[in-house]
């Protein structure tokens, strides 16, 4: 059998702002409830950055953390991927503040922006640099600090998200090409821009000079999510050859526990199978995959040979699904 090239997960690392806030810190702020809260979305608290703490700072963080358990200089890296919709500066990219605080001085490095479904967008992206053989490891990292471009005193949006980075180390690999194999064996992108009225930020360098704040229909997203990622995972087994079945872990989007659970039964798949942080993270956008890939490796339950689906949905709309075989 001629060897194919794949993307392997070499390393995974996170890093998290020093601040907890509580669903009954912001019941100080605006007229809501630790009970509310739970019960629309399952968020017990999240953390916010404070001073000095920035999206790079945070992806700096997760990406030394990814190269620690990976084993590997920074050096080994030639390309860095960053998810995120809240960059320190309109430019440069945060990609190139975290190459230069990592000491790297080769290979590309740029930003990716598909809102909370970034990490996927990224997986797959760099996933198709490596299997070109143009780059032989990737930093991928999901990094936002969403705390910056909300309305806190927007009870309907404040309340859900929160700041965090994560990242894995992918590297090219020499592949059988079999489902059993390590690697990204399929993933799936998607978006349809009719829907930018009802998840957006209301500024930006060019329409308006501002930053902006987020703004969202919560209902109507809540209404197109759960079809739109199974969809995307549908189309994710069919290209594997597999079942809901074959899935050790699934490892969605952390927006919602509602759309979680109605995700994966829809799809067939058990609780037992789901990572869920929502409760710990809150929503923090295209870092919210990669802090669970981190927390469910960190705890043992993703061990090598697992196979896992990744999911999102955000801004944009955007949404996709990628499976790996960790
Ligand atoms: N505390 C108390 N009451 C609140 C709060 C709050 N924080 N927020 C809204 N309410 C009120 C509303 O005003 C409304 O009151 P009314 O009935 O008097 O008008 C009531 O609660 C119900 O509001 P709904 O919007 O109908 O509540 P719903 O059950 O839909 O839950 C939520 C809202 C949690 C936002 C849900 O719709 C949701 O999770 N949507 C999806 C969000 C999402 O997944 N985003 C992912 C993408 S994010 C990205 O890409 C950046």
């Amino acid at each position: 059998m001629t060897p194919i090239l794949r993307s392997r997960v070499r390393g995974v690392g996170a890093a998290l702002p020093a601040r907890v806030v509580t669903n009954a810190e912001l019941a100080h702020r605006v007229d809501t409830s630790d009970a509310w809260i739970q019960q629309r979305t399952g968020i017990k608290q999240r953390y916010v950055a404070g001073d000095g703490e920035t999206t790079a700072s945070l992806a700096t963080k997760a990406a030394e953390a990814a190269l620690r358990h990976a084993g590997l200089e920074t050096s080994a890296i030639d390309l860095i991927v960053v998810a995120t919709s809240t960059p320190d500066y309109t430019f440069p990219a945060v990609a190139t503040q975290v190459q230069a605080s990592l000491g790297i001085v080769d290979g590309a490095a740029f930003d990716l922006q598909a809102v909370c479904t970034g990490f996927v967008y990224a997986v797959a992206t760099a996933d198709k640099f490596l299997r070109s053989g143009s780059n032989k490891r990737a930093l991928v990292i999901g990094a936002e600090t969403f705390s910056r471009i909300l309305d806190w005193s927007d009870r309907t949006t404040c309340v859900l998200f929160g700041d965090g980075a994560g990242a894995i180390v992918l590297e090219a690999c020499e592949s059988d090409g079999l489902i059993a194999s390590p690697g990204v064996i399929a993933s799936r992108l998607r978006a349809d821009g009719r829907h930018r009225a009802k998840l957006f930020v209301d500024g930006g360098p060019s329409a308006t000079m501002t930053v902006g704040h987020l703004r969202m229909e919560g209902k109507e997203v809540f209404r197109h999510a759960v079809g739109m990622v199974t969809d995307v995972i549908k189309g994710c087994f069919a290209d594997a050859g597999v079942t809901a079945d074959a899935i050790d872990w699934f490892v969605p989007h952390q927006a919602n526990r509602r759309i979680i659970d109605a995700s994966a039964d829809k799809l067939g798949i058990p609780h037992s199978k789901v990572v869920v942080t929502v409760d710990r993270h809150g929503n923090t956008s295209a870092a919210s995959v990669p802090l669970a890939l981190a927390v469910a490796v960190e705890d043992g339950r993703i061990k090598p040979g697992d196979l896992v689906m990744i999911e999102a949905m955000g801004g944009g709309f955007t949404w996709g699904a990628a499976l790996i075989r960790w």
